[in-house]
């Protein structure tokens, strides 16, 4: 009788648990049974095993073979265990020895030709290695997203042949180099291109600065996508942390990781026809949406009372919370979500309200169904509100004045003001709690009554008196971080809520 265990790693959102793999040898019929995946994952795997050990010139055991992955309850599907039960197979027939097993965790989809195939989320597995201190093998498809994490020894390889001749200390196998790019300037489209907009530029600088999410109103053609486009470029760059956290997203849905680009914050600007599902992610075998693809950046939604209503009334509570659970009959994944939404619209179907150019031709009825689209409870939750007016032709065409700042500048003042709150709670303002909201945001007695009357006018909601406190915040974070807020602070916090 010959057991062995081999180590591997399942995905459940961006998650990583651990997968014991149990390979037992026994006497009676020969035949392979596998305990702990779903009937039709048991057949493939089998079978690609089997065939994969023959073509690797070993000999598949003449016994009878039970496999167990064990925890029982972990999702476990695809190939991602082959290399791993290949491994625990041959190391249970002592064609590989046992002494490396212990402290290494393997990961790969075998071909029958027991070459490796890349799988996706290697990246949530390697963390959670290197926090276990283990060494991983993975295929070279996936040696890219390898090379982004130090202080975990990984290694690469392309055949299971090469992972037992790694085994026997027959052979080396390469870590891949890390390719890491430091923080780049950036190269993106630039503030620089916009005219005009002095107030939208002014309200897209305070969403920067505190997290906050911002909607564009105005007609068509007036700038608010590339003013939309332009906020990557005036963000802080990713720390290693939360560039990883983004990409560990990425490695979830299989896509490549851009090397080059890897602490770019992220952009991601889905069209108005997309699902629920697509936007905020789901399915049988939970698949990371939209939102959490935008983690750490930026999400646009462009003609946002196009989208649907239901897909709107989804968004809510990632917005507050700052990640995604997504519930399934049998089982829950959680995703992160922490994004900053910026949303343009046009004020009414026909896209000219208040144009002063050309005649809008909806009548008020129109206007207001239009407007309604959008529910009360998603406005509440979208601190700044600012009107994008036609610029006019003279205008475009003038030479650059000293309000039409390039990116760079803006985004040195952007870090400059955000910095006053990483150092008081750690977080951009629109993430701290009320607590921290009360004990940062001190306002003098009359400042306290001025505010309170102003709200009560414009009758705004508890959510609402919260979220524009924290963009006075940021405001007067922008204006040198004074410990106490003062009347002009919380008078332009209140002025992008009058859309
Ligand atoms: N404020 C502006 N400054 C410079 N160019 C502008 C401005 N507004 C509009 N444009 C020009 O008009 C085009 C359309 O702008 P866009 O951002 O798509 O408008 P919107 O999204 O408001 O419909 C831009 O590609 C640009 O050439
Ligand atoms: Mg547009």
């Amino acid at each position: 009788m010959s057991l062995a265990v081999t180590l591997s790693r399942a995905q459940e959102g961006v998650a990583a648990p651990q997968v014991m793999v149990e390979v037992h040898l026994s006497g009676g019929l020969p035949g392979t049974h596998i305990v702990g995946l779903p009937e039709a994952a048991v057949r493939e795997a089998r079978d690609r095993v089997r065939v994969a050990i023959q073509n690797s010139a070993f000999e598949y055991p003449n016994r009878r073979v039970t496999v167990n992955l064990a925890p029982a309850e972990l999702p476990k599907d695809g190939g991602r265990f082959d290399l791993a039960i290949a491994l625990g197979i041959l190391a249970a027939g002592g064609q590989v020895p046992r002494n490396k097993l212990d402290d290494c965790e393997f990961l790969g989809e075998l071909a029958l030709s027991g070459a490796l195939r890349g799988v996706s989320g290697v990246l949530p597995a390697l963390l959670r290695a290197r926090a276990r201190g283990r060494r991983v093998v993975v295929p070279r498809a996936n040696a890219a997203e390898a090379a982004l994490i130090s202080d975990v020894d990984v290694r690469v390889a392309d055949t299971l042949a090469e992972v037992c001749g790694w085994l026997r200390g027959a052979q080396e196998l390469s870590s891949p180099a890390s390719s890491k790019s430091l923080p780049e300037a950036y190269h993106g489209p630039d503030l620089i291109d916009v005219r005009g907009q002095l107030q939208a530029r002014r309200a897209l600088e305070i969403t920067a600065t505190g997290g906050h999410h911002l909607l564009l109103v105005g007609p068509p053609g007036t700038g608010k996508t590339m003013l939309a486009e332009r906020l990557p470029g005036i963000l802080p760059p990713l720390t290693e942390s939360e560039a990883l956290e983004t990409c560990a997203v990425l490695s979830v849905t299989g896509q490549p990781v851009d090397l080059q680009h890897w602490r770019r914050r992220p952009f991601r600007a889905p069209h108005h026809t997309a699902s629920a599902m697509a936007l905020v992610g789901g399915g049988s075998d939970p698949r990371p949406g939209e939102i959490s693809l935008a983690h750490n950046g930026v999400l646009f939604l462009d003609e946002l009372p196009e989208h649907s209503r239901h897909v709107l009334d989804v968004l809510r509570e990632p917005l507050e919370s700052g990640r995604i659970v997504i519930s399934r009959a049998a089982r829950q994944a959680t995703f992160p979500a922490q994004f900053q939404l910026i949303a343009a619209m046009n004020p009414c179907p026909c896209g000219y309200a208040g144009d002063p150019r050309e005649r809008c031709q909806c009548t008020p009825d129109q206007r207001q169904r239009y407007r309604s689209r959008i529910s009360g409870p998603l406005l509440d939750r979208i601190d700044l509100s600012v009107e994008v007016p036609r610029v006019p032709l003279s205008e475009l065409g003038a030479p650059r004045s000293a309000h039409d700042e390039d990116s760079a500048t803006v985004r040195a003042r952007v870090i400059k003001a955000r910095q006053h709150a990483l150092m008081r709670a750690g977080r951009p303002n629109a993430e701290i709690s009320t607590r921290e909201l009360e004990r940062d945001c001190a306002l003098g007695p009359a400042e306290r009554h001025w505010y309170d009357t102003a709200l009560e006018r414009l009758g705004l909601s508890a959510r609402a008196y919260h979220r524009t406190l924290r963009v006075a915040r940021t405001i007067a974070d922008l204006d040198g971080g004074a410990a106490i807020l003062d009347r002009t602070h919380l008078a332009e916090a209140l002025q992008y809520r009058r859309v």
